[in-house]
């Protein structure tokens, strides 16, 4: 959570900052600030509580001037969202501003020391703390900023990407990263650095992603350097992004978020490109082909992954069982990580991560690679941290997801999970060809079906006008559809705040049975599948109590239309791909009632994008 961005060049830094905030927003937005030099010297720090647009109107009429500058949105870890707790957070003297991403643990033992030397804090946040211990380090050791920013961190426990900027040395930002993800670009004479490329792609696709305990020194007019807190030189890799601005824009929807749902038949198109063909039933996934030893000698996969990559993960689990005959774990990364895991070099962990740089999810892997396990990911962010910290792994390819409520992403990992399984499946020589040929064929299919299936907006959007009063919602299903009901209702309440609750259908009567009545509408997820007569039944129970349903079934399913009171006809498709198909619909009822109850869909309350705290 949390996004930074820095700028040093020819240019004015304030618009460059405020447009990257904007792009960055979306990992926390509780408040905002920037912090620049101006041609005389002077440091000047503004920010607010609330939006990157707060901020704009709170600088208007400011000074706003200089060439080098830091930024920062937030999403509050440490103090609440205010203005003195918001960054950038200056040192003692004022001359020093710094802005975080991340959590210092042991700020508590550093404030203390700090103020056992006269130092006084503002604000309830660590951030202060590792600013004004950098201050004090520079004046006590009389050294550089660059070296009392390394000194800094090595008293430092935690997670921090950090950016950094001195009226003594005015043309230097120092950042610095661990465990947070920090980009730098390289333009023509002038550097950025944010939290992901999304601030830096319109002015230059040149980058290099800072590894943990990097320090980057971005000097005026030299080329970039590179130390490590143990003070050597680590090598520049600079790459090439593949992102363009258009991705990046809302391109005439009125949220990403349902510009998001609507990207989903091409997303899912170049998800499954290159990984099958235009006939037959090959899948090629090169992480597969490439460490075909491990997943041929694999005892036993778990899957660790949070919110709705969880959900994704609980169907990869499904299909993987299925197809390749390997017990399948899903944890939740948060759990895992204190669980004191049994894991064994015979084990494969996949991780799945949308963003790449959930601080959980890459706690897992550590464990998990730290006792022998092979990693293998499943990120939509090329170069992520998670990315970058397994053995291999396929991307989904879908793009930048910029909603918070994940969508596309999701479809994305559920799509490779499918192409994972029978990858293995056909490496194992544990399911059919024919049962791999129906397959693949369904996932040719699926962008044309996921398109068919997006013309039930405009019925979805008149239907949710029906129940934006209720205040809790139950989602059932079955089988491969019992996580989509999870993420139906994890969708629903993250973006319109009505409690929501998925369940297997068949738990129903086993306790939340209890909670039906007028007032409680049910979506079950049953399209036609080896368990539809069950929840033919369950949806019975629910009506019988006077419930009001919403059925998701199969186009022409004639029973539940009798029974629902309202259904939803999705075209019919293979079982192991149904989730994908009814998560389009569940996607625009969230979309569609949160919308009529004036809810920020791409920024809802309390949420940011990208969890990269604890
Ligand atoms: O980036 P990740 O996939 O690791 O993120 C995991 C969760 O934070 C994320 O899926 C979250 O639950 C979304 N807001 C769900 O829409």
């Amino acid at each position: 959570m949390c996004g930074i961005v820095g700028y040093i060049g020819d240019n004015p830094a304030y618009e460059i900052l405020i447009k990257g905030l904007h792009r960055l927003e979306y990992r926390g937005y509780d408040s905002a600030g920037v912090a620049m030099v101006n041609g005389k010297g002077d440091l000047n720090v503004y920010k607010t509580r609330g939006k990157v647009d707060d901020l704009e109107r709170f600088c208007q009429s400011k000074d706003i001037e200089g060439c080098v500058g830091i930024a920062h949105t937030r999403w509050a870890t440490h103090g609440e969202p205010n203005d003195v707790n918001a960054h950038p957070h200056i040192s003692r003297s004022g001359r020093i501003a710094l802005v975080h991403n991340g959590t210092i643990e042991n700020y508590g033992v550093l404030k203390e020391a700090l103020e056992l030397q006269g130092c006084t804090f503002q604000s309830e946040t660590d951030t202060e703390v590792l600013v004004k211990l950098i201050e004090y380090i520079k004046e006590t050791n009389d050294c550089s900023l660059v070296e009392a920013v390394r000194e800094a961190l090595k008293e430092v426990v935690g997670a921090y990407a950090i950016a950094v900027i001195d009226t003594e040395d005015p043309d230097t930002i120092i950042g610095a990263r661990k465990s947070s993800p920090l980009v730098i670009g390289i333009g023509n004479g002038e550097t950025f650095l944010a939290s992901d490329a999304t601030p830096i792609i319109e002015y230059t696709d040149k980058v290099v992603y800072l590894n943990d305990d990097e320090i980057a020194i971005i000097r005026r007019g030299e080329p970039l350097k590179i130390i490590t807190t143990d003070n050597e030189s680590a090598k520049i890799d600079i790459q090439t992004l593949k992102l363009s601005v258009s991705q990046l824009e809302k391109g005439g929807f009125p949220h990403f978020m349902l510009k998001e749902i609507f990207e989903q038949p091409r997303t899912i198109r170049d998800c499954v490109r290159g990984r099958i063909g235009n006939t037959g039933s090959a899948v090629t996934l090169s992480g597969v082909i490439e460490h075909a030893d491990k997943f041929l000698a694999a005892r036993r996969i778990i899957i660790v992954a949070c919110g709705t990559s969880w959900h994704a993960g609980l169907i990869g689990k499904r299909l993987i069982e299925e197809a390749a005959r390997i017990p399948v774990e899903v944890a939740y990364a948060s759990e895992f990580r204190y669980s004191n895991p049994i894991v064994t070099p015979e084990d494969i962990v996949i991780a799945i991560s949308q963003s790449g740089e959930t601080a959980d999810t890459l706690a897992a892997i550590q464990i998990a690679r730290k006792r022998g396990a092979f990693v293998y990911g499943v990120c939509n962010v090329v170069g992520s941290s998670i990315a970058r910290a397994t053995d291999s792994g396929t991307y989904i390819h879908v793009g930048p997801e910029i909603g918070v409520a994940s969508t596309k992403a999701f479809t994305g990992q559920v799509t490779v999970l499918t192409m994972l399984a029978l990858a293995i499946g056909q490496l194992r020589h544990t399911i059919r060809e024919e049962d791999v040929a129906k397959t693949v064929e369904a996932l040719r299919n699926l962008p044309e079906l996921i398109k068919k299936t997006l013309k039930l907006n405009d019925k979805i959007e008149h239907l949710s006008g029906i129940f934006t009063y209720a205040h809790n919602f139950l989602y059932l299903g079955r089988g491969y559809n019992f996580p989509s009901a999870l993420e139906g209702a994890l969708k629903l309440k993250e973006i319109s705040y009505i409690h929501a609750e998925g369940y297997p259908a068949a738990e129903m009567k086993h306790g939340p049975i209890a909670l039906i009545d007028r007032e409680l509408p049910t979506v079950f997820i049953a399209p036609n599948d080896d368990l539809h007569e069950k929840i033919i039944s369950n949806i019975q129970q629910v009506k019988a109590r006077g419930g009001a349903v919403i059925a998701v079934v199969t186009k022409g399913d004639t029973t539940i239309a009798e029974i629902a009171d309202h259904i939803i006809e999705i075209p019919e498709v293979p079982e192991a791909v149904s989730p994908i198909i009814v998560s389009i619909p569940l996607q625009l009822l969230a979309y569609h009632i949160a919308v009529k109850k004036g809810c920020n869909v791409d920024m809802p309350r309390n949420l940011a994008k990208s969890v990269t705290v604890e």
